[in-house]
């Protein structure tokens, strides 16, 4: 049986006691009141319309905001442009070529061959489809090489590769997130089939040094993966010049649609197709494209490399900016991987000795929408297995709250979310004191 995708555990798939109504409302007041959250269209619920002006929306690596260009873009392929794209009439024809516009756009994104481009639905099964297709690829060998801080889309999968025999060795970090490329080198045993490195954390933005990660794995012979998910449209990614296997990337992290992305693979990779059907996708990825989705991937790409350069740097202020003041204001409050070479819109700052759910639900009555690694376990928040992985003290940990900024964020939010974030934490330090 092929396996299944593993990524993050969605609410409802299994029941528990921390679902996101918990999140949002506190698990007691979910418990209590029971509220399912039902999301309509504005058009139904107007006050969410009215409420979105409010929002300061600091969760950027969980996703972004869809570009209204991107929007137009794909609006047609939903309604006169639907023809199936492996339709030989005009209909079909007219979406296989705004489809191949879209792997143009894409590969130029990441500096790839549009040949050597595999849509699939976003980075979790671009992960999923790199990991599984090398090791079915090659038998011979068993090992997989990853390090401890992946996002579950590699993690849980590694995890449940042990599970059924594989051997994983998970490369350490250390306590500023720093891979060590010793030990990354000596983990590459003759029987490593794969290694899956990410470039950019998504939970404290700490970028790995993929070119020498790539080198290494290159010296050796072992195919790498490389997790570009929160990295791609923030800093330079150039398979060109990097000699990486595979390499994922996903459209809802720059401005583009949900449930979009992509699987660079480069000529040298040798890769089994995990599912079975048509011959889309030069077989790799076979099913009906998503085409108005593969198109709006296609812009935001495109959008995204236009404004790559200036944009950064005028983000990267505004953060640098948030962590310095939060930290002369809060004695409580510790950058986390700070000291480290970073995607510029990204901070994770711990709050010390207090609970980071407490501190969400704090910041999302004030309007401020920010996230947290913390994962529910047995009824109660767990610090994530990227800061535990980076050996932080669990007191630590548990405070931890990762801030995600992007182009659309302006100085008037940050100004206005220090305010939130020191009078929220200082509450509810007092309350815990
Ligand atoms: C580093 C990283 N890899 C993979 C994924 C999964 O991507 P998707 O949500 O498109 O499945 C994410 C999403 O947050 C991510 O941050």
């Amino acid at each position: 049986m092929k396996a299944p995708l593993w990524g993050v555990k969605k609410s409802g798939t299994r029941p528990g006691r921390c679902d996101s109504a918990a999140l949002l409302l506190g698990r007691t007041a979910a418990r209590v009141l029971r509220i399912q959250f039902v999301v309509y269209s504005t058009e139904h619920s107007p006050e969410l319309k009215a409420r979105d002006q409010d929002v300061i929306y600091l969760d950027n690596n969980s996703t972004t905001r869809t570009d209204d260009a991107v929007i137009a873009a794909m609006q047609p392929y939903w309604q006169n442009e639907y023809g199936n794209p492996s339709s030989l009439h005009l209909l079909g024809q007219s979406a296989r070529h705004a489809v191949e516009r879209a792997r143009e756009q894409v590969a130029a994104f990441v500096g790839a061959r549009p040949r050597d481009i595999v849509f699939t639905s976003g980075g979790t099964e671009a992960d999923n489809l790199a990991i599984l297709g090398a090791i079915d690829a090659n038998t011979a060998r068993r090992r997989i090489v990853t390090t401890g801080v992946e996002h579950v889309a590699v993690f849980s999968l590694c995890e449940a590769l042990a599970k059924r025999g594989h051997p994983v060795t998970f490369v350490s970090v250390d306590s500023d997130g720093r891979l060590d490329l010793e030990k990354f080198a000596d983990a590459l045993t003759p029987d490593t089939s794969v290694a899956a490195v990410m470039h950019a954390n998504n939970e404290t933005g700490v970028l790995f040094p993929i070119e020498d990660c790539a080198r290494i794995a290159a010296d050796k012979g072992v195919p790498l993966h490389v997790d570009a998910v929160q990295s791609a449209g923030k800093v330079p990614v150039n398979v060109g010049s990097w000699p990486v296997t595979t390499l994922a990337i996903s459209a809802h992290k720059f401005h583009g649609p949900k449930g979009a992305g992509a699987l660079y693979v480069s000529p040298r990779a040798k890769l089994r197709n995990q599912l079975v059907g048509g011959h889309q996708e030069r077989d790799l990825r076979p099913g009906t494209e998503n085409t108005p989705a593969i198109i709006g991937m296609g812009l935001a790409a495109e959008l995204a490399m236009q404004s790559a350069i200036e944009g950064w740097d005028s983000v990267a202020t505004l953060r640098d900016g948030f962590e310095r003041e939060i930290c002369r204001r809060v004695n409580f409050a510790r950058v986390i991987g700070g000291a480290q070479p970073r995607i510029a819109n990204t901070t994770n700052i711990a709050f010390v000795g207090l609970e980071a759910e407490a501190i969400l639900i704090g910041l999302s009555q004030r309007g401020v929408c920010a996230s947290s690694g913390s994962a529910c376990s047995s009824g109660s928040l767990e610090p994530s297995h990227v800061l535990r992985a980076m050996g932080l003290d669990p007191d630590i940990a548990k405070g931890a709250i990762r801030f995600s900024l992007s182009k659309l964020t302006t100085e008037e939010e940050i100004d206005e979310a220090l305010e939130i974030v020191t009078q929220v934490v200082t509450r509810l330090k007092g309350m815990s004191d």
